[in-house]
């Protein structure tokens, strides 16, 4: 269990897997989840998990609040490079009524201290949308930076957009993690 000052995030269940299948067939949050028109059942959810699982190089959490003990979203890791110190990671806060609340930013604050904190893990990266303000605006909260833009990136409701590459390093999140300490 990795514990942050709204949420934790402990290990996904396949009893989660029903919740998975509620926010990837929610239109509101696929609109932000790059997959405008998703629909994926639970067969094909159960089959995606399992597989990722056995490779070895992710792990997905889900994401609870310290209040109710609520499973509000999931976030992950993947292509863990133990040699490179790098990964990927991805968020989704799935139910939209905690959309602005703190819990995305400090679901990522947790995951990234144990990243950098006891993986030794030294780069993180995603990608986001470019019309997706407010992750890029929570991600910067963490210490990501905008490195790159993908043109075209994706196909999304008859026209292209474009996609922003970002990432933090372990001395950035160190940065950030000091300025909330000394702001207290
Ligand atoms: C992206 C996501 C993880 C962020 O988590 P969150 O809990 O909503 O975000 P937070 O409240 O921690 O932080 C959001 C920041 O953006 C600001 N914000 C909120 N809504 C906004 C909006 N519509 N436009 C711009 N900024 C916005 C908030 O004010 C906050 O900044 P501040 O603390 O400086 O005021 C979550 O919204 C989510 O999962 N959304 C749907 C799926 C998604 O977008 N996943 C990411 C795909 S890359």
């Amino acid at each position: 269990m990795l514990v942050g000052s709204r949420v934790r995030l402990r290990a996904l269940e396949v009893g989660d897997y029903a919740l998975l299948h509620r926010w990837l067939n929610d239109a509101n949050v696929m609109q932000f989840w790059g997959r405008p028109g998703n629909t994926q059942s639970l067969a094909e959810i159960t089959g995606d998990e399992e597989r990722n699982a056995k490779r070895g190089n992710s792990r997905k959490y889900i994401i609870e609040t310290l209040e109710q003990n609520e499973a509000i979203g999931q976030i992950d890791y993947y292509d863990l490079d133990l040699v490179s110190r790098n990964c990927w990671t991805s968020i989704m806060i799935g139910n939209p009524d905690y959309w602005g609340g703190g819990y995305g930013t400090d679901a990522m604050r947790v995951l990234l201290r144990y990243l950098f904190g006891q993986l030794d893990v030294h780069r993180v990266v995603l990608t986001t949308h470019e019309t997706n303000v407010r992750a890029q605006r929570s991600y910067a909260k963490n210490g990501f930076v905008q490195e790159g833009v993908l043109r075209d990136w994706m196909f999304f409701d008859g026209a292209y957009q474009a996609g922003i590459i970002m990432s933090v390093l372990d001395e950035d999140f160190r940065r950030t993690e000091e300025q909330s300490t000394s702001s207290r």
